[in-house]
């Protein structure tokens, strides 16, 4: 797959026969898919490299002697070091696989957490994050006796930065979370700033990268972060597979945060050693085939390219922000200087659940709610949103599908 693509151009028709799902046709007419950043659709080089795995070779890792536990073992540890050149992190060592976001947030936030920050201290988040880059902080919080601070968002749906750097300023923030582009708004944050007044600050930074990796090349180091976390199933890898990127050291450091088998050195019933980073935070058996296939992602993108992505998905962006500007009582939520492919919006007199119902109807597929973002939601005074997101194989015609269905959903309710 990694020959399929010529340097230069991008072509959205070749992308999209790579992809069998999105040949179907919806009540006669052609899926119009926009609801990548829930969760994005899988091209045939990765669903084709967990089949030939199954049908190959497939056996557990890390335990047997055998042939096929030993090439199983190397596909499943070749995808940790095609994330360490994807995220340009330092050493391959410093990549945990994880479930998924979620569960590497969760790691970090008891590992770190409870393991290494003290009670009084103070995790500072943002107004637009994620549900799954608040809740771990409440349990930390809970738990443990740190304090959860919150910067605020600006009306145009951007960090507010004199807000975020006086929740620093006393010094107290061992750890800022935050994302690095909102699954609501597009917005990305401007996280090597957010980062270095982070550091000036004394403060560590998790990076939640689920939306912007899918869309820009990331390089931890170059960033500065200290964590960062994103999961397979939204950059065109399956389900069941997310990643923690730690500094070598913050590892060393943390203590496990599940027990169970592969984690360990030894085992008795009087005391128990651990393994060596990463394997020290990935107990029992792993999700084998699904981190074999998300190598296949990322070698599907960076086939394609970020920069021709990145450019692909502008484009979109700013098509669909001119249609949908033109659409009688439709608000876009979020107005960044610096955004990506999602695009949240109301409609007056429509609820954002009715809105995604008559989309269905046309064949339109979009995500209707709070995004798993309430205090956002809160914050902005909705209790939710309709939101089309773009991927690699959304095209300028489904943006006019979008506007011409979302024309004909006011017509129905005017
Ligand atoms: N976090 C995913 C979304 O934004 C599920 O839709």
């Amino acid at each position: 797959m990694n020959d399929a693509f010529p340097a230069v151009g991008f072509d959205v028709a070749r992308i999209r026969a790579d992809f069998p799902i999105l040949a179907q046709t919806v009540r006669g007419k052609p899926l119009v898919f926009l609801d990548s950043a829930a969760s994005a659709q899988k091209p045939r080089a990765v669903i084709d490299a967990m089949v030939n795995c199954m049908e190959t070779q497939y056996a557990n890792v890390h335990r047997g002697l055998h042939w096929m536990s030993e090439r199983t073992t190397d596909a499943y540890e070749a995808t940790r070091d095609a994330v360490a050149a994807l995220l340009h992190a330092n050493d391959r060592t410093e990549i945990v696989f994880t479930r998924n976001s979620t569960e590497a947030i969760n790691l970090v936030a008891h590992s770190y957490g409870r393991g290494i920050m003290k009670a009084g201290q103070a995790v500072l988040i943002s107004e637009m994050e994620h549900h799954a880059n608040i809740v771990p902080w409440q349990m930390l919080r809970d738990a443990h006796g740190t304090e959860l601070r919150v910067a605020a968002v600006t009306e145009s749906g951007e960090l507010d930065m004199e807000d975020y750097a006086a929740k620093l300023a006393d010094g107290r923030v061992a750890l800022v979370a935050i994302t690095h582009m909102s699954n609501v708004f597009g917005t990305y944050t401007p996280i090597e700033r957010i980062i270095r007044l982070a550091h000036e600050n004394g403060a560590k930074v998790l990076v939640d990268g689920s939306q912007a990796v899918v869309h820009r090349r990331v390089d931890v180091q170059a960033l500065g972060a200290d964590f960062y976390v994103f999961t397979g199933h939204k950059l065109y890898g399956p389900t069941g597979i997310g990643v923690l990127w730690a500094r070598h050291e913050l590892l060393e450091a943390m203590p496990p945060f599940m027990g169970g088998g592969d984690m360990i050195g030894s085992v008795s019933f009087e005391r128990s050693t651990w393994a060596h980073v990463p394997h020290k935070f990935e107990a029992g058996t792993p999700a084998i085939i699904e981190a074999i296939g998300l190598k296949a992602a990322i070698g599907y993108v960076e086939a394609i390219g970020y920069e021709a992505i990145a450019a692909h998905e502008a484009a979109l962006t700013d098509h669909a922000l001119a249609r949908l500007a033109t659409i009688e009582g439709l608000r876009v939520i979020g107005r960044a200087q610096d955004r990506g492919g999602v695009v949240s919006f109301t409609m007056q007199g429509a609820h954002a659940h009715d809105i995604a119902t008559l989309l269905d109807r046309q064949g339109v597929a979009v995500r209707a709610g709070h995004h798993c973002a309430e205090p956002l939601m809160r914050r902005l005074g909705l209790d939710s949103t309709a939101r089309a997101s773009f991927g690699i194989y959304t095209t300028h015609e489904e943006i006019d599908v979008l506007a011409a269905s979302l024309e004909r959903v006011r017509e129905f309710f005017v």
